[in-house]
């Protein structure tokens, strides 16, 4: 059964990180490999460093495979930046059908029809997600295959992005001796691992802080209605306070996650001062938790804001009883509950990987919140194609193959 798994592959801005995965008997995923690695040749989200990506790929993998001697072949990746966009679209078929029963040729040519009507050619199709199929004038059916009408309507909300950074993401990918299984929006595979099915069906925002970006998904009857993505993240409160501190990033970085609050009343221990270092990692001087607080709360009230604008604009403010569920790395900054709670008014939780998969320890945090969707994502696709892998895992000559393409792609 070794065969059946598959390779989550989440490139981030701070990270890249690899899960390899297959199916337990309890219908779960199962993680059989972790690779992590701190760099990934991305800002913001999208590549800016194509061979930092590739070496962080292939390190990464690499990492992954070695516990169970796996052999990795092809990967679903993750996408994102404020390059992609999400737009709501609609396709309407006359069911040419004789006796009117609606056949799969029917929903086919209506999601077809939705897609021709609404996606320009300079930008790439990367999911495709039906909400609903309407039958003559009948809402709300999910699968409308073997129904009678004469009329067949799809509902299909459709992400895209720009072909450059996309195809730079292909690029990596091919140039580190993978195949490239699927691309899927970043925010969606978070989604799918922190969600439960409760909070999409009565309305929610998923916000997935990450270090360049943040990732918005708002759910409402079970689908998704809106994503977005705001170029903004850990690293800005990350460069502020190295700016603010006179600190280099490294020192700012780790003064953040160790003892930065994100909402200063609630700061209880005023007096306990912090020792810092300075480029040459020498003693430097001593900082107050109210002073680091005083500069990681507006960048984080900052990036709540301008979530909070896209709520507002999207139309759906006031119908997510859910609330908002924050996730990604930023999200375990010490306060965010609170500060989302004081912004946004309404219901806050942090988001970690649900019980999608039995897991190791390792990965139950926010930060594995795209891998672990990513592997979820992976896993149904392959139950739904009955799809096997075209070569037995430990089979040399896969290595052999992997090897050869990326030799000669190094000449080329
Ligand atoms: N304990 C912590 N407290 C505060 N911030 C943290 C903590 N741990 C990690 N972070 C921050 O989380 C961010 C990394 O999160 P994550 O791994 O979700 O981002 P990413 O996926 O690499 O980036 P992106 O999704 O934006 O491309 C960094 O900015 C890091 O400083
Ligand atoms: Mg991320």
């Amino acid at each position: 059964m070794r065969d059946d798994f598959v390779t989550a592959l989440d490139l981030g801005t701070s990270k890249t990180c690899v899960l390899l995965g297959r199916e337990s008997e309890k219908g779960k995923g199962e993680i059989l490999g972790v690779g992590l690695v701190s760099f990934s040749g991305l800002k913001k989200g999208v590549i800016i460093d194509l061979k930092k990506s590739i070496a962080s790929i292939e390190k990464a993998v690499e990492e992954a495979e070695r516990p169970k001697n796996l052999t990795a072949h092809s990967l679903f990746v993750n996408i994102n930046g404020n390059h992609v966009k999400g737009i709501n679209c609609q396709g309407t078929v006359e069911i040419s059908n004789k006796n009117q029963e609606i056949l799969k040729g029917d929903v086919d040519n209506s999601i077809q029809m939705a897609k021709a009507s609404s996606i320009s050619t300079d930008r790439q199709l990367i999911d495709g997600i039906c909400q609903e199929y309407i039958v003559d004038s009948q809402g709300g059916i999910e699968k409308p295959i073997g129904m009678f009408g004469k009329k067949l309507e799809a509902k299909v909300f459709f992400v895209t992005g720009e072909k450059n950074p996309i195809h730079n993401v292909e690029k990596s990918i091919s140039e580190a001796g993978f195949g490239l299984d699927a691309i899927h929006l970043g925010a969606l595979a978070s989604a799918e691992s922190v969600l439960t099915e409760e909070e999409k069906g009565i309305g929610v925002l998923l916000l997935d802080l990450g270090a360049g970006t943040t990732e918005m998904a708002i759910y409402l009857n079970g689908v998704i209605k809106e994503i977005s993505v705001l170029p903004l993240g850990g690293d800005h409160i990350t460069n502020d306070l190295a700016i603010g501190l006179r600190v280099p990033l490294t020192e700012s970085e780790r003064l953040k996650k160790n003892y930065g609050w994100c909402l200063e009343s609630l700061i209880t221990d005023h007096k306990l001062e912090i020792p810092t270092v300075n480029s040459e990692g020498k003693s430097f001087y001593k900082v107050g938790l109210t002073s680091l607080a005083e500069i990681i709360e507006p960048r984080a009230e900052e990036i709540f804001f301008l979530s909070k604008q896209m709520l507002d604009r999207s139309g759906y403010a006031n119908l997510i009883g859910a609330g908002v569920v924050l996730t990604g790395g930023t999200s375990l900054l010490k306060g965010i509950e609170q500060l989302g709670k004081k912004i946004f008014k309404m219901p806050v939780r942090i988001g970690k990987p649900r019980n999608i998969v039995e897991f190791e320890k390792t990965i139950n945090s926010p930060i594995f919140s795209t891998a672990v969707g990513l592997l979820d994502y992976g896993l149904k696709k392959r139950r739904e194609a009955g799809h096997r892998p075209r070569f037995s895992q430990n089979n040399p000559l896969v290595k052999c193959y992997k090897k050869v393409r990326k030799t000669f792609s190094d000449f080329f």
